[in-house]
């Protein structure tokens, strides 16, 4: 069921799928919430592979993110998920409730963190937060900011520690 592998080993189907987007889930208190993103991806920073993700503080995600500090990151290989990637990316959990019940969609649990894992999707990331940082207004070019945050709800940067990487069949 889980084929093991490295980080960068399939990190150019991560960034592909960024678009259309790829599932980012998070869960604390009771609650799990998947949400998708399309900014982000792998960097390599103070000699460690981290994962970077964009997540707006309006999210539901974000409330989530911040009380556990960790997140999974569910790319979608082999199914086609554009139905649960169009629902996942523009409803919010505190408008729709559970998203894998109101999709349909199979919560596997991480085998690092306490958070699952799309079970329809073939990659997956496990990932703990290590550094968090708020983008600031002022730093943010005029033509950015008018494109992207008119209403001011500006992202939040997390790096994370890759934790575990791995395959998943049951994403056939
Ligand atoms: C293709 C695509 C990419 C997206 N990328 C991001 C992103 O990188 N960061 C973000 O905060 N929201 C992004 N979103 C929007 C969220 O997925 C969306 O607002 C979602 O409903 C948030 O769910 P939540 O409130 O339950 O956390 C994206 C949406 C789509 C369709």
């Amino acid at each position: 069921m889980v084929k093991e592998c490295g980080i960068f080993d399939h990190s150019q189907i991560l960034l592909e799928k960024m678009t259309p987007g790829v599932f980012l889930t998070s869960a604390a208190g009771g609650k799990r919430n998947t949400m998708i993103i399309g900014w982000g991806g792998i960097q390599v920073v103070w000699n460690r592979p981290l994962m970077v993700v964009y997540v707006r503080h309006i999210r539901a995600t974000h409330e989530l993110i911040e009380k556990s500090g960790q997140f999974t990151i569910s790319v979608p290989t082999e199914k086609d998920l554009s139905a649960e990637i169009k629902t996942c990316g523009t409803r919010s959990m505190r408008d729709i409730g559970d998203k894998f019940a109101y999709c349909k969609l199979t919560p596997v649990p991480g085998r690092r963190v306490d958070v699952p894992i799309i079970g329809e999707c073939g990659l997956h990331y496990e990932c703990r937060v290590l550094l968090k940082q708020e983008l600031q207004s002022e730093a943010i070019p005029d033509f950015v900011k008018k494109r992207f945050y008119p209403k001011e709800a500006y992202h939040t940067v997390y790096y994370a520690d890759i934790v575990d990487t791995y395959l998943y069949d049951g994403g056939r």
